[in-house]
Order: C-alpha cells, then sequence, then structure tokens
C-alpha cells in the first residue's frame, strides 16, 4: 500500500472517464489495484481500479458509500461498472489530503490526532440499529478457512456495538490544512461490529505510516483507555485474514 512511483500504465477505462483531462496514479494497494486522480484541485476525481480479487467488491462499496453519505464526508459515487475482469469505482474528489501524504507523515502528531476523532465521530455519528451491513466476528469467521478459524482464541465480548470503518487505516482518513478529519475513503468492508476491530486496527496501521509510538496519542485524542485483551483478538483475526 504506496504512493506509485514512475510510470504507471493508465487502464482503458480511466483514459475513457478522464475523457481528456491530466490522470496520475495515486495509490497502489497490496493487491495490484490502482487509483487513480483525474484532474485537479476543487473539480478532481478518482477512479479506483481492481483486478478480481474475492475481499473486493467496488459494487459492494459504492451501496456502502451511499448509506454512509448520510452521515458523514465520504465520496459521492458517479459510477460503478466492470471492464472485463477488471472491477472499477469512479468518485468526485473529497476535499484535504490522505493521513499517508507526505506533509502529514512529516506531522505525524497531528495526523493521528485526526485519524482518532475521525474514528471517534464516524463510530458517534453512523447508526449502529439501522445499519444494514455487518463487519460482526462470525460473520468474518466465515470467510477464514477451518484451521485459520481454530488458531484464533474466543472472541471477547463486545464492548459496543458501532458502525465500523473495517478498514480504518492511517491512509483512509482525509485531513484538512487545518489537520481536522474531513472525510473517510475505502468503506468497502464498513459494517457494525465491536468498536475495538477498528481500533485495534487503526493503532497498529500507525506503525506502517509513521515513525515512533503514536497508540498512547490516539486512545488519548479518540477518548479511550487501551483494553490489550481486544486489541490482540482483533489483531490476530486481522491477520488471519491476510
Ligand atoms: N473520492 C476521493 N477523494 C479524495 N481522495 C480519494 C478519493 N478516492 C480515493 N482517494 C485517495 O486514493 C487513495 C486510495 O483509495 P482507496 O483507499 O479507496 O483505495 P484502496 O486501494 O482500497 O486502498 P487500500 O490500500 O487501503 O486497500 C486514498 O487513500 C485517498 O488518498
Ligand atoms: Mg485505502
Amino acid at each position: 500500500m504506496t504512493i506509485p512511483v514512475g510510470e504507471v500504465p493508465v487502464p482503458a477505462v480511466v483514459t475513457r472517464l478522464a475523457a481528456g483531462r491530466v490522470v496520475s496514479a495515486v495509490w497502489n494497494n497490496e493487491i495490484g489495484g490502482l487509483t487513480f486522480q483525474i484532474g485537479h484541485g476543487d473539480g478532481r476525481e478518482f477512479v479506483k481500479v481492481s483486478p478480481p480479487h474475492p475481499s473486493v467488491d467496488l459494487h459492494r462499496e459504492a451501496v456502502k458509500l451511499g448509506w454512509a453519505a448520510q452521515y458523514l464526508t465520504v465520496p459521492v459515487v458517479l459510477d460503478v461498472g466492470r471492464d472485463g475482469p477488471v472491477q472499477w469505482l469512479h468518485t468526485a474528489g473529497i476535499n484535504g489530503r490522505s493521513a499517508a501524504d507526505p506533509h502529514w507523515i512529516a506531522r505525524p502528531r497531528a495526523a493521528v490526532r485526526a485519524i482518532a476523532t475521525g474514528l471517534r465521530a464516524m463510530h458517534d455519528r453512523m447508526p449502529a440499529d439501522r445499519c444494514p451491513f455487518s463487519w460482526s466476528v462470525p460473520h468474518r469467521l466465515t470467510a477464514l478457512s477451518e484451521p485459520a478459524r481454530r488458531r484464533l482464541p474466543a472472541a471477547p465480548p463486545i464492548d459496543r456495538l458501532v458502525v465500523c470503518h473495517g478498514d480504518a487505516c492511517a491512509p483512509n482518513t482525509l485531513i484538512d490544512d487545518d489537520g481536522s478529519w474531513c472525510g473517510h475513503v475505502d468503506v468497502g468492508d464498513l459494517g457494525i461490529a465491536d468498536r475495538w476491530a477498528d481500533l485495534a486496527v487503526a493503532t497498529l496501521s500507525l506503525r506502517w505510516n509513521y515513525e515512533g509510538d503514536w497508540e498512547a496519542e490516539f486512545f488519548d485524542a479518540y477518548g479511550i483507555a487501551p483494553d490489550q485483551a481486544r486489541i490482540d483478538y482483533y489483531r490476530a483475526l486481522w491477520d488471519a485474514e491476510d
């Protein structure tokens, strides 16, 4: 999961959607998916393009973006489709830089606090009792192989059910120039779960993006004391899904 360097071939669907506007590759994910930016400034758009993969369903992500947009800032879906085996999702740009942008990598304290307050706002604002999507432990366990399931300990009791982001890694929070979180992207796994499912991964991901140990800063900004047993379980579940 990185910002691409060098020449990246532009898929035909992106050239078509760009209709002559400038295109740049902005993100490369771990399964070979790419995100392109079309244009610049306020009118910029994004196209996420993914090779076939069992855990990627960009139609499902488009549906979840439409639902989440009722409660907080997420990209507006312009279109979603398939080009042969390739899935693509075309969205309107939202303001702000990704928390993994070099600007924020150089300002880890502010970035970590923005990610934490953004996640807190998401958990507080989205109504779990009206959410049609699940990211529960039983739901996630069904996607694992039998040996992987057996290696996991028993799940801890639920602390608080919320609508979780599902991939609360640093790059998926967008931050304003003044250091406030201003949007979330990448909600394909959004669903109801214990808030520790997000908190465990959000804090784990900080060390992939920022130098130093920022977990205490994160928990302080979110407003919760670390719960090591739940953190350990949800990190083990996340790793088992790799
Ligand atoms: N509509 C948008 N507005 C602003 N930035 C966007 C938008 N869509 C995508 N981005 C940028 O592109 C990056 C990649 O998008 P996204 O996270 O959806 O892709 P992904 O390949 O699923 O990511 P991951 O590697 O986390 O799986 C985001 O981190 C964000 O910086
Ligand atoms: Mg992402």
